[in-house]
């Protein structure tokens, strides 16, 4: 039976901003928790349910989640940086309250559970491939709660057919943009000051253009539970240096005035993440490319729909995390 209520915790954020249309035009029944840090503004027009609440408020979840068929869980401090600046405040959110929503998934009687981790749980690694199945040395509190998170999954009391999401770093529009991801900052810069600097260089990066990424959970929430039921799938295309990354970049744009200058780096993040295992599982693989992600950010960009797209919160996660007062009351915009 088709799993039609889903609820999407974070889904006013990049992904979810991009997820949530996708799934109502897919025919589901959307519900977003979210605290809306980023305004709600990314999902006028969107024909979803929306709950301003915080995930770290069991009750709100236990009230939210019963009678939904599925839940997909991306609500976050979503970055390392974020995370850091107030380390406490992130695994309040990032690890401490996931016992608590994994009680409102089982006692809702919710049936598919899916869990955004990330791919930045190997950490550095010396094989040329990291899988599934490969040790993970996560090298940052951020991905060490992603890994925490998931092994508090493998041990949850869970009737629900669930599965782990190892995405790539995603690149390309969404509604809630983000110009603080490898691909898209490069994009903005050379936009905006035609110029793209790039620390390192030779640090190989996973990407995944963000409509291949909405589509891989839709692909998560219909495949036979048999084929998903706790396993963990890396979902990524493009492996490229940050190097490379800033050619396709330019080269993308399209502008010949661009440059590039390369500045050391003390960011020692190297992977290269093989995502052949949700191809051949579940017969989905990506499709477009990176160049399509800076073009879509380009046609955004050309619309006028960023607004100061080098310092305004809204795209940072960083400078928004900076203001925000998540103890209680939040200075979201609206
Ligand atoms: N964007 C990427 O490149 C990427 C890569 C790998 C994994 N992921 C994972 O995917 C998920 C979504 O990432 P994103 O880029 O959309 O992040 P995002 O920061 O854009 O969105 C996070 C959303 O969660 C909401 N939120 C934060 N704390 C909350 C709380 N306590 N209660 C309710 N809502 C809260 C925010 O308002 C925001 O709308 C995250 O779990 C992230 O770790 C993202």
């Amino acid at each position: 039976m088709k799993l039609t209520k889903v609820a999407v915790t974070g889904g006013a954020g990049y992904v979810g901003s991009a997820l949530v249309p996708h799934l109502v035009v897919h025919g589901y029944d959307v519900k977003v928790i979210d605290l809306f840090l980023y305004g709600e503004k990314p999902l006028e027009g969107v024909r979803a349910t929306r709950v301003r609440g915080d995930i770290r408020d069991e009750a709100l979840l236990q009230r939210e989640f019963r009678g939904m068929d599925a839940v997909i869980h991306l609500a976050c401090v979503s970055n390392d940086p974020s995370f850091e600046l107030n380390p406490e405040l992130g695994k309040s959110i990032n690890y401490d309250c996931f016992p608590g929503l994994l009680r409102a998934v089982r006692d809702g009687g919710v049936r598919r559970f899916v869990y955004a981790s990330s791919s930045s749980v190997y950490g550095v690694r010396e094989e040329p491939e990291v899988r599934e199945d490969s040790p993970c040395t996560p090298l940052t509190d951020y991905s060490k709660f992603k890994l925490l998170c998931e092994e508090l999954l493998r041990e949850a009391d869970l009737e629900a057919t669930w599965a782990i999401a190892r995405p790539s770093t995603v690149c390309g529009y969404a509604p809630r943009m983000r110009l603080d991801l490898v691909v898209n900052i490069l994009t903005i810069h050379a936009l905006v000051r035609k110029a793209i600097t790039v620390f390192g260089g030779s640090q190989l990066r996973p990407n995944i253009n963000i409509e291949d990424m909405v589509e891989a959970y839709r692909v998560l929430l219909e495949a036979p539970p048999e084929l998903i039921d706790r396993q963990t799938f890396n979902i990524g295309y493009e492996n490229y240096s940050v190097s490379r990354l800033a050619e396709i970049v330019r080269a993308a744009v399209g502008d010949p005035q661009v440059t590039v200058a390369v500045k050391p780096s003390d960011d020692l993040r190297s992977y290269h993440v093989n995502s052949d295992r949700f191809a051949r599982v579940l017969g989905f693989a990506p499709r477009r490319t990176i160049e399509d992600a800076v073009r879509s950010i380009v046609a955004a960009w050309r619309e006028g729909r960023f607004q100061d797209p080098l310092t305004n919160p809204l795209y940072h996660n960083i400078r928004l995390m900076q203001q925000a007062d998540l103890g209680g009351r939040t200075t979201s915009p609206r």
